[in-house]
């Protein structure tokens, strides 16, 4: 089982991971994080669990992962940012994850919108951002990320869409390294992004997504949309040409036509 000391082992970073709580199992970290970060806990905490029994995903679905196999942690911020800032954190996440993956792997990982990661087309991580603002200003921000990391097989109803790092490097991997990359690359994008704005980070987005000037459908809440991507707004939202009109999405269920990157 991971513990703190494992992970914390070496950890460079200031802030993030600086305190580290494991359980073994826990309803959802993301949930966790939230109880401690309305109460006391310092920007940087992170909850890690190895089984999460009510693990939260986007759009009201869950994250199931094996335990002791897989990355299912919740870091809590306390971003000093207008509440509109809060909408280009999952660009950040993603960014951020994407890089620390990359550097612990050597595999190549492309950004989905709006906080999906793809290797090879397939899912590889997940994060959910949940938030709290107080008179119009960020009380505090949970990223919650599950990563896919050492899980050789995954349940029918998304082996098609789904991967894991072991599944594409064909290795195993240390989820303690690849822990610690993620805390030192979320802390070296976060400090750049509070001191010189978080709009920096949409060209970083932009770079590594895998959608710009690609055909895709939305699913919003059972409405289709189909259209090509031509970027994304200051806000974070996502600007897709359908038949000729540029249309602003602020949520959806994104697929990218002719892959099986859901
Ligand atoms: C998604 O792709 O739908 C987002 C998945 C986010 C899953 C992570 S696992 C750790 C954290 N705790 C949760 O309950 N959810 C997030």
């Amino acid at each position: 089982m991971l513990t703190a000391q494992m992970l914390r082992k070496g950890l460079k970073t200031r802030r993030f991971g600086s305190k580290v709580f494991c359980f073994e199992v826990i309803d959802s970290t993301n949930a966790c994080a939230r109880a401690l970060a309305s109460c006391w806990a310092d920007e940087g905490t992170v909850i890690v669990a190895e089984q999460q029994t009510a693990g939260r995903g986007r759009m009201g679905r869950t994250w199931v992962a094996n335990p002791f196999e897989n990355l299912t942690f919740s870091v809590i911020l306390r971003p000093e940012t207008p509440a509109e800032g809060i909408n280009l954190l999952p660009l950040y996440a993603g960014v951020a994850v994407a890089e620390a993956i990359e550097r612990a792997t050597g595999l190549s990982v492309v950004c989905k919108w709006p906080n999906d990661l793809l290797v090879n087309d397939k899912k590889v991580a997940g994060i959910l951002i949940e938030g709290s603002l107080k008179e119009s200003s960020v009380e505090y921000v949970v990223i919650g990320i599950g990563i896919n990391v050492n899980q050789r097989e995954f349940p029918p109803e998304i082996s098609s869409t789904a991967t894991s790092l072991i599944i594409e490097g064909g290795k195993e991997y240390s989820r303690e390294d690849l822990f610690r990359e993620v805390m030192r690359s979320m802390e070296a994008h976060y400090k750049g992004l509070t001191s010189h704005g978080f709009q920096r980070i949409i060209p970083k987005w932009i770079d590594r997504s895998a959608m710009i000037g690609r055909r895709i459908s939305v699913n919003q809440n059972g409405s289709i949309l189909t259209g090509t991507v031509k970027g994304v707004n200051e806000q974070g939202a996502l600007l897709l040409d359908v038949d000729g009109t540029q249309t602003t999405l602020h949520a959806g269920d994104v697929t990218i036509l002719g892959t099986n990157g859901r």
